[in-house]
């Protein structure tokens, strides 16, 4: 069964209703360009509306982020990716959240314990540090020296305000290398996979942060980096999904894969960034302003 398929069938098994992805170009909300987050077109229900499919739901949704184009290039980012998610309206939260990553992530990827680590909200002078969640990762068998605290890498928000809250972040060691007792975020070898965010909060236009009227769970995982994993690659490039276009751009260039990696794994990320962008009913072709422009720099830095 392919990983997308085996999320929605764990998580539907745990009470939720999948959701269909909603299109890259959002709906209804002009603040961004793209959906960037599987979250981004549920925010009116992590605000408090009823969403009319209950309080636990699922779905793999289409995601662009343009603030990593110059990360493009690596093996792990991308510009067009798709995010699988789970989420709680005001229903589960923390306890049940972190025991079904875990239990998803070592029973049904097989995912051994020996390469999996964690870091969580290590606290500021608003919020705590997240000792519940430290104890909870404890509990699932999780060593000390595989769980690090940061601050600013574990709250997450979408944009400038609206729903947010600590979050605890999923690594895997994709590297061949052995694996370091200590666990270091840091250290690239330790690729983020999943991210379980604990929206109990607004943040207003004023900076200030209020209580939100339920405590939310907000998540997302990488399809394309644990497909990689999945697969056993170390570089996502190599995996399934862009095996296709990584030997059509080889076919036409006189170079290899081997020896032009990156700016394959460019050309490839735009292409198909490119293409959902274009596919999607917003109709958005190529301009100089809004989506339209960022098609125009992403077909023109592709060339
Ligand atoms: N919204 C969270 C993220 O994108 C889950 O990481």
């Amino acid at each position: 069964m392919n990983l997308k398929d085996l999320y929605i069938e764990f998580f539907e098994s745990k009470g939720h209703k999948q959701i269909p992805s909603a299109p890259v170009v959002p709906e209804n909300d002009a603040s961004v360009l793209f959906n960037t987050a599987g979250m981004q077109p549920l925010i009116p229900y992590l605000m408090g509306q009823k969403h009319p499919y209950g309080t636990r739901l699922c779905d793999y949704q289409k995601c662009i982020r343009t603030n990593d184009l110059d990360s493009i290039g690596d093996t792990y980012h991308h510009t067009f990716f798709e995010m699988l998610g789970n989420w709680s309206l005001g229903d589960y939260f923390k306890e049940d959240a972190i025991k079904w990553s875990f239990e998803f992530i070592t029973e049904k990827l097989n995912i051994p314990l020996e390469k999996f680590a964690v870091t969580v909200f290590g606290g500021n002078d608003l919020i705590p540090e997240d000792k519940e969640a430290i104890e909870l990762w404890k509990s699932l068998g999780v060593k000390e020296e595989r769980i690090a605290k940061t601050v600013e890498d574990n709250f997450w928000i979408a944009g400038e305000t609206g729903p947010c809250g600590p979050d605890t972040e999923m690594f895997y060691f994709r590297s061949n290398d052995p694996v370091p007792d200590k666990f270091d975020p840091e250290d690239s070898r330790w690729v983020e996979i999943w991210n379980n965010v604990f929206m109990e909060y607004n943040k207003k236009v004023d900076g200030t942060i209020e209580e939100l009227p339920n405590k939310n769970v907000d998540t997302g995982m990488g399809v394309e980096r644990v497909t990689s994993i999945l697969e056993g690659v170390n570089d996502n490039y190599m995996s399934s999904i862009w095996k296709d276009i990584i030997e059509k751009i080889e076919e036409f260039s006189p170079y290899t894969y081997e020896e032009k990696p990156e700016s394959m794994r460019i050309i490839a990320d735009h292409i198909r960034t490119a293409t959902f962008i274009i596919a999607d009913p917003a109709g958005i072709r190529p301009s100089n302003t809004d989506q339209g422009y960022i098609l125009r720099r992403l077909i023109r830095r592709m060339i």
